[in-house]
């Protein structure tokens, strides 16, 4: 019995991704999917059996307390004051790398700090606004394939805490869509590609929202919001907005190309990019509004900003159409015309363009849980 319903799961998911009309599917999937689970740990054995499956929340799963809490000893890297992070001494952290930190007892929930296996093949969404995981992120299992994330909220993993937990990880993977994610109150990142390959990833339509009681920068701003560190990553960064951040937001490195395209960075104390070895960054069509440093020190990798008409022709060549220029308030100079990784763009899947004044009027009220 339970393997029939499994099957027309299975067939409902496949018609509808032909279709692409999530919003609208959404009821269907509801239907065949929830069918008795309604727990935390039913949750987690969804996610994480080698079923596909497509499963939908239409409740918040608090995850909080469900593993209990550990008090150690921790440091304060950034202080003790009220609005600052403080770090768990995790894999000997604040030993080897903040020796000179005060120590400080921390304690927080145990779930928040590793998130929840996702396998191969799993369409994880919301019902409207109401599907929330709370305390406890999601953590695509190496080797995963197939998978989409859309349209729930992701919040409150021991957001006082350094190495409390990340609200996505993706390490080692493929074909893996988040759209229309949002994240809030996260301890370490919003989001996390790690040092293997995690091949084709597009990220769209998400509101990564820093604004947080506690940060390493001490000022309400989250400084670890998005990490593009794989070593052979083709990433769609599209339509998000990346709200309040002081730092890292995103950081790329390894071997990652990154497509960041109609995103609208609103806010930061700090930086947004931070452009390390082997990171290679075409941005187009995006907005930045009161952005301090859009990239932070000297660009180790490469940067294609997207200049000028004339210059943005280039891109045809490689991605199919003209590059469309940057949107800028208040915010600080992005400047670079490096065009030799643009070739890395031939042949692949590229995302479209619309003007950043597009994503300007759009972003902002499109991004996130509850817009679809
Ligand atoms: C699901 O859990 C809620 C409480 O969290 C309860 O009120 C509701 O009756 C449960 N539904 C089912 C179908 O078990
Ligand atoms: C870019 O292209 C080069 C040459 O084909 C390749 O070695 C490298 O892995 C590519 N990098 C990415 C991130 O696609």
């Amino acid at each position: 019995m339970k393997c029939q319903i499994l099957l027309l799961a299975l067939a409902i998911y496949v018609r509808s991704i032909s279709a692409v009309g999530v919003s609208g599917a959404a009821e269907g999937f509801a239907k065949g999917v929830t069918g008795g689970g309604n727990t935390t740990a039913e949750l987690v054995s969804y996610l994480g059996d080698s079923s596909p499956r497509v499963i939908v929340l239409s409740k918040t799963f608090d995850f909080t307390s469900t593993e209990g809490t550990t008090t150690a000893t921790g440091c304060a890297p950034w202080g003790t004051g009220s609005s600052c992070q403080l770090a768990i001494n995790q894999n000997s952290w604040c030993d080897n790398y903040q020796a000179s930190a005060a120590k400080v007892s921390v304690s927080y929930y145990n779930a928040g700090v590793l998130g929840i296996t996702v396998n191969s093949d799993k369409t994880l969404i919301g019902s409207g606004s109401s599907g929330v995981i709370k305390g406890k992120g999601l953590r695509i299992v190496s080797g995963a394939s197939n998978i989409i994330i859309q349209n729930i909220a992701i919040t409150d993993i021991n957001e006082k805490y350094v190495w409390g937990g990340d609200a996505l990880t993706i390490n080692n993977a493929d074909m893996v869509w988040i759209d229309h994610v949002t994240t809030a109150r996260i301890g370490r990142q919003h989001l996390v590609l790690g040092t293997d390959a995690s091949k084709r990833v597009t990220i769209s339509n998400n509101y990564f929202n820093g604004v947080s009681s506690y940060s390493a920068t001490c000022n309400s701003y989250a400084y670890w919001g998005i990490y593009f560190a794989g070593s052979s990553d083709l990433i769609t960064l599209k339509g998000n907005y990346i709200y309040h951040f002081s730092g890292r937001s995103p950081k790329v490195q390894g071997n990652t190309l990154l497509h960041a395209v109609n995103n609208y960075w609103y806010d930061s104390t700090g930086h947004a990019f931070e452009i390390g070895s082997g990171g290679y960054v075409l941005a187009e069509g995006n907005v930045f509004q009161n952005i301090a440093t859009i990239v932070d020190g000297t660009v180790e990798g490469q940067l294609f900003t997207s200049p000028d008409a004339t210059t943005n022709k280039v891109c045809s060549t490689y991605l199919g159409h003209v590059c469309q220029v940057n949107g800028f308030g208040s915010s600080g100079s992005f400047s670079q015309s490096d065009t030799s990784f643009l070739v890395n763009f031939s042949g692949k899947n590229v995302a479209s363009a619309d003007t950043y004044s597009v994503a300007k009027s759009s972003v902002p009220s499109n991004a996130g849980v509850g817009k679809l």
